[in-house]
């Protein structure tokens, strides 16, 4: 028996980076998955290699910070499946500048996907969680949305209102046997931090914020998100699971 059997489940973002990596898991232990990411064509190759190994998955472009996209997804989900037993609401995307700097465009497009987005997914997939009778809603938030650094703070205020908007979640879902959780990474290997690995000056001040000195990897971020999608994790809601490697833990 595999710990994901029998479930359907969702994750935006997911052609790349942490998304993929736990929409590979998520289908490796069984769950029937909805690959989405604004990049059709990374979702796609994911969903081509996971059929490849006799594995359950199907690609939707889906764009978060779009309504009818979102829309169009739900109505495919009713009319396929019926329900929606986990939902990762993981795409996401970063603006680095100077705060006083930053356009009112930059701070729009930032929030419409890392906020609004997530919004949107909570709302709309409502009704087909309802209809699993137990089911689990992930956001991925972020260390900086409780310890932020310079030039992220547009980034920063978004993941800060998606763990509140978690904790406010999980206070209402309860009752619908829906659990709602943060996971909220440190410094992970993806291209979201491709740049700032590739500038020796920030890549060596963080390892130095960063007790194991080293990046995280997707997978170890995807794992956790694994145990907060299965019934492992059943009186877990409301909780923000940090995988830092101990950033977070000390000054
Ligand atoms: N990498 C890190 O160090 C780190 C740390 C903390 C939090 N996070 C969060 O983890 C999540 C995943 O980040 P990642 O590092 O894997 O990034 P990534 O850039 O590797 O992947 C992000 C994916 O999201 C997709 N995407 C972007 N905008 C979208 C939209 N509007 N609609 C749908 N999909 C969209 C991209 O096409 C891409 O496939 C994000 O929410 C990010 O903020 C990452």
């Amino acid at each position: 028996m595999k710990r994901l059997d029998g479930k359907i489940a969702l994750v935006t973002g997911a052609g790349a980076g942490i998304g993929l990596a736990t929409a590979n898991l998520f289908a490796e232990e069984g769950a029937f998955v909805y690959v989405t990411d604004v990049n059709g064509e990374t979702a796609d190759q994911a969903v081509v290699a996971l059929n490849a190994k006799g594995l359950s998955a199907r690609s939707m472009t889906v764009d978060v910070s779009r309504g009818q996209d979102v829309t169009h997804f739900v109505r495919t989900v009713e009319e396929d499946q019926g329900k929606l037993d986990v939902v990762v609401n993981n795409a996401g995307v970063n603006v680095r500048e100077e705060f006083r700097h930053m356009s009112n465009a930059d701070w729009e497009s930032l929030r419409e996907v890392n906020l609004d987005g997530v919004v949107r997914i909570a709302r709309d997939t409502f009704p087909l969680m309802q209809a699993a009778k137990s089911a689990s809603l992930i956001n991925i938030a972020s260390i900086l949305g409780h310890q932020p650094m310079r030039q992220v703070a547009a980034y920063a205020a978004s993941k800060g209102a998606v763990a509140s908007l978690t904790r406010a979640l999980a206070v209402e879902y309860a009752s619908f046997g829906i659990r709602v959780n943060t996971v909220s990474p440190g410094f992970i290997e993806t291209e979201l931090t491709k740049r700032m690995r590739r500038n020796p000056h920030v890549n060596k001040a963080l390892m130095e914020r960063t007790p194991m000195r080293r990046f995280g990897t997707p997978e170890e971020v995807a794992k956790v998100i694994l145990f907060l999608a299965s019934d492992d994790a059943t009186y877990v809601s409301g909780a923000d699971l940090i995988v830092d490697g101990g950033t977070t833990a000390g000054v």
